[in-house]
């Protein structure tokens, strides 16, 4: 027993730095070198190294190397099956070798030619789920005694702490690259198409904003890219590490909104089960976006115009006061101006959000970007669909810049979505879009009628129009008229047009 090296407090302390080091994962190259001199130290060898795997080359090259003639070492590479690390790399298996010189598997080319005395080699693979990477070898002890088969085990202990630094480097950095991929990715979905003089203005003023912390307001119709645009800002600012948070003010009746941007404690009211953190909260250091900003209803308006001018919020049944520092961005595709002319929006709120205001203009105020849009959408649907060919044919392009799109960008990438399915694979046919040429007929234009009945067949056209245009949808079709659902329905009532 007493011949077997006694690990001193030196190599303990020198193993905990080890471990805690493996776990972090800080510096790979310094974490190697770590364990290959601790271990180096612990067997008192005379050189030792830490050869990885190639797997391009299927070559060993030198990662780590100790000793006199560590430089020169480190020039040669290896092939599998060649000299002792060679075949550990390539069997998996360990080798003890007490004399070299008498071993016919030994390559004594490289100890040649560096002129380095070699006598005994202990030599480990290192391996990753079942799988090789690369062999960690010591030569001679100083004392010059042989070396044991117990110091195998310490060697094979060392190489398992190489190997696990190893996996967990390259899996840290697979996961980076995954990362970066999908930002790519999203970077590409989320790209603001378009060089028209309009849109360039909107890219320029939102990139402008994007580097201070003031309140903007989006406007413009449904469809445009206020979103888009949304997180343009968030993302081309130094916020961009922090989160944009989305908070849609119309999907939700008051108290949930509350309860949505503001948080509760448990307890605050019935169902109330565990606290929860609001998207205020949750926004902290980087955006919130608040969207259809033009639906908040008054008593909410009030509450976030609170938030905005002291800083501070409560959680719903919260005493304490929380503060963060939150960017707000808002959008609406209502008309605000007359919203707030006609009471229905706070003027003081107003002001407040619209320090700087970005106009998004409709698709038919710059359709020079239409051609640009569609190739976009159409890379895009035809990867999808795996149509590597399809082409938009004149006529299709030709309806299309004809056409008025009310719905805007989004109703021009649903209507590229629908002729990439049902066409033919090779190009887009006119017939393919889901698109009417507009008549151009005015219902109503007609001597001897009132004007309230003159309007009124107006409407009754254009609700029948837009209708057929969403294939009856009427959710689709207030959205695009800008008005409620339940507005909708009442007109739709009150022209008999329920068979549209
Ligand atoms: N300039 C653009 N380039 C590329 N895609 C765009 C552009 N503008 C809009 N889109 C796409 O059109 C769709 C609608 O955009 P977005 O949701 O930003 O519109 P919006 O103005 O917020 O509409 P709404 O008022 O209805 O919420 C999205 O799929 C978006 O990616
Ligand atoms: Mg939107």
């Amino acid at each position: 027993m007493k011949d077997k090296p006694q690990p001193n407090e030196l190599m303990i302390d020198r193993l905990r730095e080890i471990s805690s080091w493996v776990s972090s994962v800080l510096d790979l190259d310094n974490l190697l070198e770590l364990i290959i001199d601790s271990v180096t130290r612990l067997m008192e060898a005379k050189a030792s190294s830490l050869l990885l795997l190639d797997q391009k080359t299927g070559k060993l090259y030198f990662k780590v190397t100790l000793g006199e003639k560590k430089e020169e070492v480190r020039k040669f590479e290896i092939s599998l099956g060649q000299g002792i690390a060679g075949i550990v790399a390539e069997t998996g298996e360990p080798l003890l070798i007490n004399d070299v010189t008498k071993d016919p598997r030994w390559d004594k080319e490289i100890s040649e030619t560096i002129g380095f005395q070699t006598r005994s080699i202990a030599c480990v693979p290192m391996k990753i789920e079942g799988h090789t990477i690369g062999v960690v070898e010591i030569i001679d002890k100083e004392d010059g005694s042989p070396i044991q088969k117990e110091d195998m085990k310490i060697l094979s202990v060392f190489a398992e702490l190489a190997s696990m630094a190893i996996h967990n480097a390259r899996m840290i950095s697979q996961v980076k690259k995954e990362n970066l991929d999908l930002r790519e990715e999203l970077g590409r979905k989320h790209r603001i198409i378009g060089e028209s003089q309009g849109l360039k203005k909107v890219i320029t003023d939102a990139l402008k904003v994007a580097n201070s912390r003031t309140s903007t307001l989006l406007l413009g119709e449904s469809g445009t890219g206020k979103e888009l645009l949304a997180r343009l800002i968030h993302h081309a600012g130094p916020r961009k590490d922090k989160p944009m948070i989305v908070l849609n003010c119309a999907a939700l009746p008051e108290t949930l909104l509350e309860a949505e941007l503001f948080g509760f404690e448990k307890g605050a009211f019935t169902g109330a089960t565990t606290r929860n953190i609001g998207k205020f909260e949750l926004a902290d250091g980087g955006s919130i976006f608040l969207d259809e900003i033009g639906e908040m209803a008054p008593g909410m308006q009030a509450k976030l115009l609170g938030v905005l001018q002291e800083g501070v919020f409560y959680r719903i049944g919260g005493s304490s006061p929380i503060s963060v520092d939150v960017r707000v961005i808002s959008a609406t595709n209502r008309d605000v101006v007359k919203d707030v002319q006609d009471g229905r929006f706070r003027e003081d709120l107003y002001y407040r959000l619209n320090v700087v205001q970005i106009h998004m203009p409709a698709l038919r105020e710059r359709k020079s970007d239409i051609p640009l849009i569609c190739a976009h959408f159409l890379n895009l649907f035809k990867e999808e669909m795996g149509l590597p060919n399809l082409k938009i044919s004149q006529p299709a392009m030709d309806k299309m810049l004809n056409y008025d799109w009310p719905g805007n960008v989004r109703e021009l990438r649903n209507a590229i979505e629908r002729a990439v399915v049902m066409g033919n694979g090779q190009e887009v046919l006119p017939e393919d879009l889901p698109i009417r040429s507009i008549k151009k007929s005015y219902p109503g234009l007609e001597a001897g009628l009132s004007l309230r009945e003159a309007e009124d067949r107006f409407k009754k056209q254009f609700i029948v129009t837009t209708l057929r245009h969403t294939s009856g949808n009427r959710s689709k079709a207030a959205k695009i008229m800008g008005i409620q659902r339940t507005y909708l329905s009442r007109l739709i009532s009150k022209y008999e047009l329920q068979g549209a």
